[in-house]
């Protein structure tokens, strides 16, 4: 098997990106070693279970909420949706709850507490966060790295952009390029939790912490629902509105 087709067409994406934002020059070997360990089982207790089990897809999501290892119902007020891990080398917090500050710190609680599996080696958080923080999110073409769209967005994505910024107020917390923040925030849902990042947006479902909700449509409307109760300004997008939004949300 050639390098390149091994590497895969995001692992490809990744290197050639690191001449942009990531420009700590990631060691490939590391890298490597970290995508091995990813599926590697024995990291769990009994062997059951990889990384690459619930991020598959070169770290993506699965799509499934969970409860320690158990697949468990979208809502299930225990559940947590997998979050994809492309581009969370760079984000502003960890974990649904906003309580891991660094990455190498949010993988050892994954291996100890989710996994049950031994107090990983130094070496090993190593290499699974230099992998982790190699893969970059595939984009579109249609946004720029700031968050603003290219001039050959469409229109509606370009309009969708201005909504996000302006009347919808999502920039707020989703701070256009990282589209995240440190700070957690109560939006409706039962408590405070991290801000998550928008990028690849549309193929992360089901949303939010728990998994509640199936359609990036039901989220984006709850959300400026949620925005226009916290500023006192009680607002529902027009359909015109919500159909802009998700043209710029579908493009991240
Ligand atoms: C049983 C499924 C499962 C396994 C196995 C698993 N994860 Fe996850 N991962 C999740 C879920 C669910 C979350 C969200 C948990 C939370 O935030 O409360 C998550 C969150 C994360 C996050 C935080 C992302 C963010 O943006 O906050 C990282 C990083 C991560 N996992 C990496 C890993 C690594 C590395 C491994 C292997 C050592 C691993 N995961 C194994 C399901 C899994
Ligand atoms: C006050 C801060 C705040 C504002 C304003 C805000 N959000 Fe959010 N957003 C959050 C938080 C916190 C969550 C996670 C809540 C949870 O998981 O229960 C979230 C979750 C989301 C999700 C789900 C992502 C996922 O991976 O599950 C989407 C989509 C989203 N927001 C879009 C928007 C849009 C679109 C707007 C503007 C109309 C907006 N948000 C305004 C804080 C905010």
């Amino acid at each position: 098997m050639s390098n390149v087709s091994r590497l895969g067409v995001l692992g490809l994406a990744a290197l050639i990106s690191l001449g942009g934002a990531h420009a700590a020059s990631p060691d490939p070997t590391l890298i490597e070693k970290g995508r091995a360990l990813f599926a590697d089982k024995s990291l769990s207790a009994g062997g059951v279970i990889a990384c690459a089990n619930c991020h598959p897809n070169n770290g993506h999501t699965d799509n499934k909420s969970y409860a320690s290892l158990e697949v468990v119902a979208d809502g299930d007020p225990k559940g947590r949706s997998t979050p994809t891990l492309w581009g969370a080398g760079t984000r502003s917090v960890y974990a649904w709850a906003g309580t891991a500050p660094a990455l190498e710190g949010n993988i050892r609680g994954i291996i100890v507490n989710r996994m049950k599996g031994a107090e990983p080696a130094p070496e090993t958080l190593a290499a699974l966060s230099a992998y982790v923080r190699s893969l970059t999110p595939p984009r579109t073409g249609n946004i720029a790295d700031d968050g603003t769209p290219a001039d050959k967005a469409p229109a509606a994505v370009k309009r969708g952009f201005a909504l996000f910024t302006g009347p919808g107020g999502c920039g707020a917390c989703h701070v256009p390029g990282s589209f995240d923040k440190a700070e957690i925030e109560d939006v409706g849902t039962e408590g405070k939790f991290k801000v998550p990042s928008l990028w690849s947006v549309s193929q992360t479902a089901p949303y939010l912490h728990d998994g509640r909700t199936k359609s990036l449509a039901e989220a984006a409307k709850a959300m400026w629902e949620a925005n226009g109760k916290k500023i006192g300004k009680p607002s529902s997008p027009s359909e015109a509105q919500l159909a802009d939004l998700l043209a710029y949300l579908n493009s991240l």
